[in-house]
């Protein structure tokens, strides 16, 4: 059984900065694996200056000689990949079957799950999730349905496809209709574009997991590439605010086709703060000038929907957890990239108070909106770090808050980003094989 293979996930609450890190970890592996979410991921990658966004293609497709996956976990928004595709091509990256496979098994993000995203929570008003809007719970709720799922595989037969979507489409507007008013979702008009999916992505669909399973027989590395973070995990997320898929280290074998121990190294990747987008307890937020003042040192607007994210601070009960749960070997730190600029000091949540209670644990059933944060003060830095490039040329302040992080969550850090650009790396106890190259 392989054990080189590495899973990169998210221990916060997404956009971690998870693109930098496959990114780095890309030319020293054969397969790179998108397993979870869909189009609602939106993984960051800056290459010589110029930002790739990506939100279903994997992000070693910007590396030459790997072979991008994504496995029948993913909601697949054709379109969305369509899109994706063609702007990369326009960049100069070639993109086919070369480098490219889609699993057959892999569900279709279809026009009716992001009407039915936008319709619910315009119904729920207060109560709502605050999702991206890209259809991913009603897809995935319909995975589990069965009758009304499209698997990518289908795009094989297109003429059979178009039947069933013009099926589906109308057994979708009834109960928009009986349970919104809404208007009518145009059936044949849905067919017709699926053609074109099916022309498009063709040659890119097939049995991913058997490739996987082979690849692992030979020996060749993998990485998983996670998406969102795992507080927003649908078991073990804070729950019913969260995504609709197993985003941990643990959904790889499902999202994937792989045996458990094909998970290989887990690297989880944080950053020195909080952020989260959408409703939802966060116990650490600073909805304040503090927030704001992280918000624009850490440019958190969201990738996928330009949303400003909720800021706070760093929730070392939260992440301690995340490792556990995935059996986290190292972690991936991004700094903030100019330093937290006028704060004094840096907090980091040790503990919540409840009904005069210390806890000292996370626990998924804890009422955290009702749990009082108890921080521990860190001086700050003033200092930029972006030019950075070992441990010992960050600035004392930041050393001993990467040194407390360690501590506190009992894992070594490998790599620290200091900034968006691949040379923005430090690397530091990484056990991790290949992530040296990080800094080519
Ligand atoms: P959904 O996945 O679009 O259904 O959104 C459910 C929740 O997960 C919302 O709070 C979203 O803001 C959040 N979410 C989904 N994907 C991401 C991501 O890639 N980064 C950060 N938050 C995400």
């Amino acid at each position: 059984m392989a054990t080189q293979n590495v899973t990169v996930i998210g221990l916060q609450w997404g956009d971690e900065g998870k693109g930098k890190v496959v990114d780095a970890l890309a030319p020293s592996c054969r397969y790179v694996v998108r397993y979870c979410g869909g189009a609602n991921a939106g993984h960051t990658v800056t290459v010589d200056g110029e930002r790739f966004a990506m939100h279903l293609i994997p992000c070693g497709i910007l590396n030459k000689g790997v072979m991008n996956v994504v496995a029948n976990g993913v909601a697949f928004d054709p379109a969305v990949a369509i899109e994706e595709i063609q702007a990369l091509r326009r960049r100069g990256f070639a993109v086919g079957p070369e480098n490219l496979l889609i699993s057959a098994a892999a569900h279709l993000a279809m026009p009716w799950h992001k009407q039915a995203d936008r319709l619910s929570e315009e119904a729920l008003g207060g109560g709502r999730i605050g999702t991206t809007g890209r259809g991913i719970g009603p897809c995935y709720g319909d995975k589990a349905n069965r009758s009304t799922a499209i698997r990518v595989g289908e795009l094989l037969d297109a003429e059979r496809v178009a039947g069933r979507i013009e099926h589906i489409t109308e057994l979708k507007n009834r109960a928009f209709q009986a349970l919104y008013g809404a208007a009518p979702l145009d059936g044949r008009d849905i067919a017709q574009q699926a053609g074109q999916w099916s022309a498009e992505l063709s040659s890119m669909i097939g049995d991913s997991g058997s490739l996987l399973r082979r690849a692992i027989q030979q020996g060749r590395r993998i990485l998983f590439e996670g998406g969102q973070g795992s507080m927003l995990d649908v078991d073990h997320g804070t729950y019913p605010f969260v995504t609709s898929s197993s985003v941990t280290a643990c959904g790889v074998p499902v999202g994937a086709g792989v045996p458990p121990k094909a998970v290989g190294t887990v690297l989880g990747v944080i950053k020195c703060y909080s952020s989260r987008v959408g409703q939802g307890p966060f116990p650490t937020e600073q909805n304040n000038a503090i927030g704001d003042l992280i918000r624009q040192r850490g440019n958190e607007y969201g990738t996928t929907t330009g949303r400003p994210r909720r800021c706070g601070w760093f929730d070392a009960l939260a992440v301690r957890y995340a490792v556990e749960l995935s059996g986290v070997d190292e972690l991936a730190l991004s700094l903030l990239m100019d330093g937290p600029g006028r704060l004094e000091t840096f907090r980091i949540c040790v503990g919540y108070r409840l009904n005069n209670r210390m806890v000292e644990q996370y626990d998924p059933s804890l009422p955290l909106d009702r749990v009082e944060c108890v921080y521990e003060d860190l001086p700050a830095w003033q200092e930029p770090i972006g030019e950075a490039r070992t441990f010992e040329q960050l600035p004392q302040a930041a050393r001993r808050y990467v040194d407390r992080l360690e501590q506190l969550l009992d894992r070594p850090v490998g790599l620290i980003s200091v900034g968006l650009g691949r040379r923005q790396t430090i690397l530091h106890h990484t056990h991790v094989p290949g992530l040296d190259l990080a800094v080519r």
